[in-house]
């Protein structure tokens, strides 16, 4: 018998610890939960993928009355990010959740506390363009701390990778 220990390296920052890059993919992924629709989950999350050619470009999730046929604030910013920018890799992804509709959408109290971190299915996804073009840091918001991990896989241990 042998065994092996898989480890994930997680960096935790404050807000004010940030670059200022980070900062703004952040801010990015806040401003897009604005743009969810999730009227029925009332949790609206959003994401921000920053793209080797310097455009962020911005998803939050999609929910629908048939429910599964919604779709999560990352896979719709990364299939929307492929879509308009074939063959450009995604080097960023920073994720935030808005999950007090009863807050002013301006006031910060209105974000969930923890980091925000995205489901199994958006991992297996997004793990595919990180196979493809490299690894993306995943910068998951939370409005008392922030994670940072180097890469998808790092989220995502013994994936599917036979593609
Ligand atoms: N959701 C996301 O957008 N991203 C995640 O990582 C987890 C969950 C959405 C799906 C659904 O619209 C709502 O959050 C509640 O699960």
């Amino acid at each position: 018998m042998k065994e092996f220990e898989i480890k994930s390296l997680v960096k935790e920052y404050s807000y004010d610890e940030l670059s200022d890059l980070d900062r703004r993919l952040v801010e990015c992924a806040k401003e897009a939960t604005r743009r969810a629709y999730a009227p029925f989950s009332k949790y609206q999350v959003g994401a921000a993928i920053l793209l080797d050619n310097g455009k962020i470009v911005e998803g939050s999730n999609q929910e629908n009355a048939a429910y599964p046929s919604g779709l999560c604030a990352e896979r719709t910013a990364a299939f929307y990010a492929s879509s308009a920018n074939p063959g450009i890799a995604f080097r960023k992804l920073a994720i935030a959740a808005w999950i007090d509709p009863g807050i002013d959408k301006d006031q910060e109290e209105g974000f969930q506390k923890n980091p925000v971190s995205p489901c199994g299915g958006c991992r297996q996804a997004l793990l595919e363009y990180e196979y493809l073009y490299g690894d993306i840091e995943v910068i998951l918001y939370g409005k008392e701390k922030i994670y940072i991990l180097p890469s998808i896989k790092s989220l995502l241990p013994f994936s599917f990778t036979n593609f």
